[in-house]
């Protein structure tokens, strides 16, 4: 059960508390070896169901996935990937054209992670290299696998996000470290037949989760948020 007692600890110290757990997330790329337990696993998912859906109609579904499974999803994949064989993706999640302030948005980003690794500007095999680590789940020792029905409408999408980010939250409160991937959904058949995903699913996500290598320079790469005002109205409050 979730404390609501919210006298147990002071007011100021339960807001720092979530507001670090919040602000210290960060999408790692570079993993430990170091084994997650499933009970762990299996806590951060129970917390997390406690993300708010409408009518609780709680739309996800989870494969968490390890040792010879993981292997033999992350052999598949990565075989299709260095083939060059991307599936199209059920849904489409970035706009064409990429409109602005985003497309801005998007490439500094970009660019800011392969700065870090140091790859050049058009380095396509570094590139290639790089976007490959997602199908290894970064090294992570778990991954995951979210899927909706496919007969669900975008409100359960929208749902979908807070349970990420509560699983992603969750996580950093355990110490752990996740980054969510939105790069196995061009290979969706793939990990449907590797995982035995019945037809009317739909892949949203992967994510891998672990303990944070400190010593990769990738994991240093902090992408910059607008400031509040940036994205912001206040109305009505100037009396
Ligand atoms: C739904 C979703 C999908 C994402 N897919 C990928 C991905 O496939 N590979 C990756 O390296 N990062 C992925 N990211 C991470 C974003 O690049 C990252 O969240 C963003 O740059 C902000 O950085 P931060 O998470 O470190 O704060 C994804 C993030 C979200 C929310």
């Amino acid at each position: 059960m979730p404390d609501t007692d919210a006298t147990a600890i002071s007011a100021d110290l339960r807001a720092e508390i979530v507001e670090t757990a919040v602000t210290s997330r960060a999408s790692v790329r570079a993993f430990l070896p170091t084994a997650v337990p499933k009970e762990t696993i299996a806590r951060i998912l129970e917390a997390a169901s406690y993300a708010p859906s409408g009518s609780n109609m709680q739309p996800w579904k989870v494969r968490v996935v390890t040792g010879a499974v993981k292997d033999r999803l992350v052999e598949a994949v990565s075989a299709e990937h260095d083939a060059g064989r991307m599936q199209e993706r059920d849904f489409k999640y970035y706009p064409t054209p990429f409109p602005e302030p985003y497309l801005t948005r998007r490439r500094a980003t970009g660019w800011g992670l392969y700065g870090a690794l140091k790859i050049e500007k058009g380095d396509k095999e570094a590139m290639h290299r790089q976007h490959g680590r997602n199908f290894l789940f970064f090294d992570a020792p778990v991954g995951l696998i979210f899927t909706i029905d496919n007969s669900l409408e975008m409100g359960s999408w929208l749902d979908y996000g807070t349970f990420l980010q509560n699983i992603m939250v969750m996580a950093r409160g355990l110490g752990l470290a996740t980054c969510p991937q939105a790069a196995w959904c061009s290979f969706h058949s793939t990990v449907k037949e590797v995982l035995e995903i019945p037809d009317d699913e739909i892949v949203v996500c992967g994510m891998a989760l672990g303990h944070a290598d400190t010593s990769e320079i990738v994991n240093d790469y902090r992408p910059v948020r607008e400031p509040v005002d940036g994205f912001t109205q206040f109305l009505g409050f100037d009396g």
